[in-house]
């Protein structure tokens, strides 16, 4: 009996059946036992840590097993710190500052001047250009200065650029102080900390090459007017069907200025897409940790700063909490929900030359 051969697409159909058939099967595949992240990269590994979060005790223990450096989620931000009567509250960035301190972890500073805050001292002051930037020097001097000596760099200026990367952020600082706002903060902040690398921090680097191009225009001016720049802080918050190969295209640009290169915020949102499958965002995840940490790890080691990841566990993501609470099983992180290394953190170690 002579045997049509099947067509291609027949035996693909047949082999995925059976396979699925044999998934269902299965048993979940058992936890993977991986190296803690921090033993195979060769940069520090950071993480965005909440002074709420702190309270819970598996989080502590992924978190010091894993990580080296930490960030505080919102803690350090002009929100917490600047009361509307303009005194400064610290009682909670201490609180980070002294879990990093007794832990033997970097502390990097997040961030000083950003575009979304006007705070009603500074609105006063807004048309007095010298109060104005009184003021200004004040709140960096105070904020930077306490963490003189244990903070190892700071997120002086975050997301300068524009959204659609056309220009730079209309903000208070830039409508009282000019442009120069950036370069002002700065010297502040090297006054204030001779030691502490200072940045630039903003998103969509990878994904939107005009706003990486628009990013890049400003921190070559700084360079030009010897304005102590020196990192870049790349958020990467990413979406599951970024292209391949755009996160290295970044982190090589970036890095061409020759000034540290820091991954600051590293997560990959599930969210979106409907056409992908939860599996196919999942494997993309993976794909898209793996490139990340390749990226880094490519530089030459002086500019490698650390990769942050914005978060611990899946269940600790800002994209998990209002006001972003999108989907309740965003899975953005390198570890579940109950801290259990996932697909991604594997993907992360491989690519760093781990064999896992
Ligand atoms: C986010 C925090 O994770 C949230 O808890 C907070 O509600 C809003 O800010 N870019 C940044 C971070 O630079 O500071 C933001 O953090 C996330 C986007």
């Amino acid at each position: 009996m002579t045997f049509a051969k099947p067509s291609r697409r027949a035996v693909v159909a047949s082999a995925l059946a059976v396979a699925a058939c044999r998934g269902q099967a299965q048993t979940p595949p058992a936890p993977l036992a991986l190296p803690p992240l921090k033993s195979v990269a060769p940069f520090p590994m950071g993480a965005a840590i909440s002074v709420g979060g702190l309270e819970d005790a598996d989080y502590r223990a992924v978190l010091l097993a894993n990580f080296s450096q930490v960030t505080a989620d919102w803690e350090m931000k002009m929100e917490q710190i600047l009361q509307s009567d303009g005194t400064f509250s610290f009682a909670k960035a201490d609180m980070i500052a002294a879990f990093a301190r007794q832990n033997g972890l970097r502390l990097h500073g997040h961030n000083l001047i950003w575009y979304i805050y006007a705070p009603e001292p500074f609105q006063r002051m807004a048309g007095d250009r010298a109060a104005f930037e009184r003021a200004y020097a004040n709140y960096i001097l105070a904020v930077a200065g306490r963490y003189r000596g244990q903070a190892v760099g700071w997120d002086v200026v975050n997301e300068p650029t524009a959204e659609d990367g056309d220009g730079y952020r209309d903000c208070l600082w830039r409508r009282a102080l000019g442009m120069d706002y950036v370069a002002t903060a700065l010297r502040y902040a090297r006054q204030a900390d001779p030691e502490a690398v200072l940045f630039l921090n903003d998103y969509n680097l990878e994904s939107n090459p005009k706003k990486r191009a628009t990013f890049l225009r400003l921190v070559e001016g700084l360079m030009k007017q010897g304005a102590p720049l020196g990192g870049l802080g790349t958020q990467t918050h990413l979406e599951a069907d970024l292209a391949p190969g755009a996160i290295k295209a970044a982190i090589r640009d970036l890095a061409s200025t020759g000034l540290m290169i820091h991954v600051s915020e590293f997560d990959v949102t599930l969210q979106g897409h409907p056409l992908m499958s939860r599996a196919a965002k999942l494997a993309a995840e993976a794909r898209l940790a793996g490139e990340a940490a390749e990226a880094l790890a490519a530089l030459p080691s002086a500019q490698r700063y650390a990769f942050t990841t914005w978060g611990v566990r899946d269940s600790d993501s800002w994209l998990r909490h209002p006001p972003n609470a999108g989907a309740g099983d965003d899975s953005p992180l390198l570890f579940d929900d109950e801290g259990r290394p996932k697909a991604a953190a594997a993907a992360f170690e491989r690519a760093l030359g781990a064999r896992v």
